[in-house]
């Protein structure tokens, strides 16, 4: 293996250097694990702060080995006005990446969220469809060659909405049909031959409550893209746990993901964190309980072989609302799998030990996943 800077700066701060704040122990490379079993690991990151933060830049490229922009790629973002793209941060958090030998992440083209408003005031599919590929085409083609994958479409599945194949009613639906999928992969294709091309979606992990309904819903949507020749080549699977009660995942999410794999489908894991916000008691309490979900749940994924990459949604704990957060109680305060200034605790240490422990990933063919817990 090739020692390049990155390798040699990971390997000092996996011998030598502590980590930032406790400084208890290495600081877990978790990138370099990630790689050991053929894996990717890395964060969802803030742009602003990791082209203003060199604290927070270097501990991303130490304990990285992807990245996502959590909003830089949004429309919101990228394309506040009809004539107006604004990309400065995300040529720049491209170059970082580049720089720095990490791979991209984009997401995301077609969601029902973060649109500008001047985009759900455009009236008439033919209108619609060409916003659609023009942004497309254009984002695509901006990064082409340089993006590890694309979530082309976001959580496109909601079975309560009422409508053909569980499928969530937005903007995107109302204007164009369930055909807007297939229209943003195929612009996607054209603009970018190489990235891989993802559908992401929450809810999938749960082995109860609406989770079964959604990967019926997402199993259904993907057979057909395949049958139809849509260029889908993964799925993400969000992955906003909690802490707090019993686990929602468990063998149903094996044999889930083996099916994914069976298709031929590559699968993430996009947005990793554990909502800690109905729990009570001291920081090593939450810590302890919030460690616990993150190595029960990486082993039961990673334990299937099948996974290529986590990124976990977001680099430090912060107060926030993660997508299992309820909006009407109190913000998830140590959700994350660093502390607040990249402190190692013990969610670190249960994401670093379910990397060491996982079986090599490989892209399975059908059938030959393992749904059991991870090897011991
Ligand atoms: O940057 C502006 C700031 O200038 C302004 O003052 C402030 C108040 O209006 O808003 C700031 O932008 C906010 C942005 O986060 C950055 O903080 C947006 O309003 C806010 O809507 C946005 O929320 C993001 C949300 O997606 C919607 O895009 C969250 O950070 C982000 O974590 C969340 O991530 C989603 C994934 O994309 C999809 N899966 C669920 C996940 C969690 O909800």
């Amino acid at each position: 293996m090739r020692l390049t800077r990155r390798r040699l700066a990971g390997a000092i701060s996996w011998a030598v250097v502590p980590a930032r704040g406790q400084g208890i122990g290495p600081s877990p490379a978790l990138g370099r694990l990630a790689e050991a079993r053929g894996l990717l690991f890395g964060f969802a990151i803030r742009a602003g702060r990791l082209l203003s933060d060199a604290d927070y830049a270097a501990f991303v490229v130490r304990q990285a080995d992807i990245l996502v922009p959590e909003n830089a790629c949004k429309w919101e973002s990228l394309h506040p006005q009809p004539d107006r793209y604004d990309f400065g941060r995300l040529d720049q958090v491209a170059d970082f990446a580049a720089g720095h030998g990490l791979r991209l992440r984009g997401h995301n083209f077609c969601w029902h969220r973060a649109l500008p408003d001047w985009v759900e005031r455009i009236t008439g599919p033919a209108a619609v469809r060409a916003v659609l590929e023009a942004h497309i085409a254009t984002v695509a083609g901006r990064y082409a060659g340089r993006m590890h994958s694309w979530d082309v479409v976001n959580e496109p599945i909601q079975p309560t909405d009422g409508l053909p194949g569980g499928l969530r009613d937005t903007f995107w639906y109302r204007s164009l049909g369930p055909g807007y999928i297939d229209l943003a992969f195929a612009a996607a294709r054209r603009a970018d031959p190489k990235a891989l091309l993802c559908i992401n979606d929450y809810g999938l992990e749960n082995d109860d409550g609406g989770g079964p309904a959604r990967r019926e819903a997402m199993l259904s949507l993907l057979r057909g893209m395949l049958a139809r020749g849509v260029p889908v080549g993964g799925v993400g699977l969000q992955s906003h746990l909690r802490a707090g009660g019993a686990d929602r995942f468990g063998p149903g999410l094996a044999r889930f993901i083996g099916e994914l794999a069976g298709l031929g489908l590559r699968v993430l894991i996009t947005e990793l964190d554990v909502d800690d916000s109905r729990l009570d008691g001291s920081d090593d309490e939450i810590d302890r309980e919030v460690a616990g979900v993150y190595r029960r749940y990486l082993d039961l994924v990673l334990g299937t072989g099948a996974i290529e990459a986590v990124t976990s949604w977001g680099v430090w704990d912060n107060r926030h609302y993660t997508g299992a957060t309820p909006p009407d109680g109190p913000p998830a305060r140590r959700a994350l799998v660093f502390g607040p200034e990249g402190e190692i605790k013990p969610a670190s240490r249960a994401v670093a030990a379910a990397l060491a422990a996982a079986p090599p990933a490989v892209h399975l063919q059908a059938g030959s996943v393992t749904t059991g817990a991870s090897p011991r």
